[in-house]
């Protein structure tokens, strides 16, 4: 009901408590009432006793609403849960990607304001303060669990090119989850996923992306290494108009992989790829190996020249240095 007499007020501008009631067929203590629902979303509405209600400001929040409006994917992002605060996005997806048989689609977006406990890799946390996007994309691939690493990959993609087309900046990929501005991080993406031998249940890809946050708030063990999309291009950037780039970006490039395109979006990632040709350290759980990032195979796998020359593929691990 918010979003039709938004509807109105948008197209218009200022429209009466009458008008708005006989086109929703509700009375005008009802339309005031929804107003109010409107008001308490941050949305400026002044009441005037000639025009009627007047849409002053729209607030600067990811509302699903404001998110939908000139999204033109055709299912990511066409049910979204919105949170003003939440544990993890990751997390509240995880518990909804169960539900699939009661309605929870492919696409399904859980997004939050705010984190109070986000979650990186391995375990680590991830600092999520408002201003920040944090989403989380549920998805339910007919792909073989040998996929997911390129679902990554695929994100990366996403999020580079939505970087570029709304802040003119170039970014680059860290192998395989980290988005850097001149070698500083300002997105990580954190996929999970159930899957058994050779299907996938779901995959949960979770998106942070430093947007509009001021360096000092960073927490000063991270504060060297961290950048914001605000401070690079600066100015604050609209959020709402990123996450609908991205998601149709996003959307494009996770079709293509559905299709098994891959090649051309490995081609397109190795354009954005920050550690080719570099010396690098990998710790790959069980052991750190040394060598030069020579390339990225077919299954996303990262492949390390060592010093004797042998070539070793990494489908997971992180690069220290
Ligand atoms: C990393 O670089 O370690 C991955 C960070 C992923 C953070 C995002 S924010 C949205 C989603 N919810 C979470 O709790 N984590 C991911």
């Amino acid at each position: 009901m918010t979003g039709d007499i938004l509807k109105y007020l948008r197209e218009k501008e200022c429209v009466s408590g009458e008008v708005l009631a006989q086109k929703l067929g509700i009375s005008r203590v009802a339309v005031w009432k929804q107003i109010q629902k409107l008001k308490d979303m941050e949305y400026k509405i002044t009441s005037d006793q000639n025009l009627g209600y007047c849409l002053v400001s729209r607030p600067d929040l990811l509302l699903p609403q404001e998110i939908q409006r000139g999204l033109s994917t055709n299912y990511i992002g066409k049910e979204i849960f919105y949170f003003p605060e939440l544990k993890s996005s990751n997390r509240m997806a995880k518990e909804k990607a169960l539900h699939r048989a009661e309605g929870i689609g492919e696409g399904t977006l859980i997004i939050a304001e705010r984190q109070s406990g986000g979650k990186g890799r391995l375990g680590r946390k991830w600092f999520s303060p408002a201003g920040g996007i944090w989403l989380s994309i549920i998805l339910y691939p007919q792909l073989p669990p040998s996929y997911i690493p390129r679902i990554t990959l695929v994100t990366a993609v996403a999020v580079v090119k939505a970087i570029k087309m709304c802040t003119q900046i170039k970014s680059q990929i860290k192998w395989p989850n980290d988005i850097l501005i001149n070698e500083k991080k300002v997105c990580g993406i954190l996929t999970e996923m159930s899957a058994e031998l050779d299907i996938i249940n779901w995959v949960v890809v979770g998106i942070g992306i430093n947007a509009n946050i001021d360096h000092q708030k960073f927490p000063e063990d991270i504060q060297a290494k961290t950048v914001s999309l605000k401070e690079v291009s600066g100015k604050e950037i609209l959020r709402v108009r990123f996450a609908q780039i991205f998601l149709q970006e996003f959307e494009k490039y996770y079709e293509s992989l559905k299709r098994r395109e891959f090649s051309s979006i490995l081609k397109e990632w190795k354009l954005y790829f920050h550690t080719l040709g570099r010396k690098i350290r990998v710790d790959m759980g069980e052991r750190i190996v040394t060598g030069e990032a020579v390339n990225i195979n077919e299954n996303g796998a990262l492949i390390l020249k060592k010093e004797d020359g042998e070539l070793i593929k990494i489908i997971s691990g992180t690069i220290l240095k």
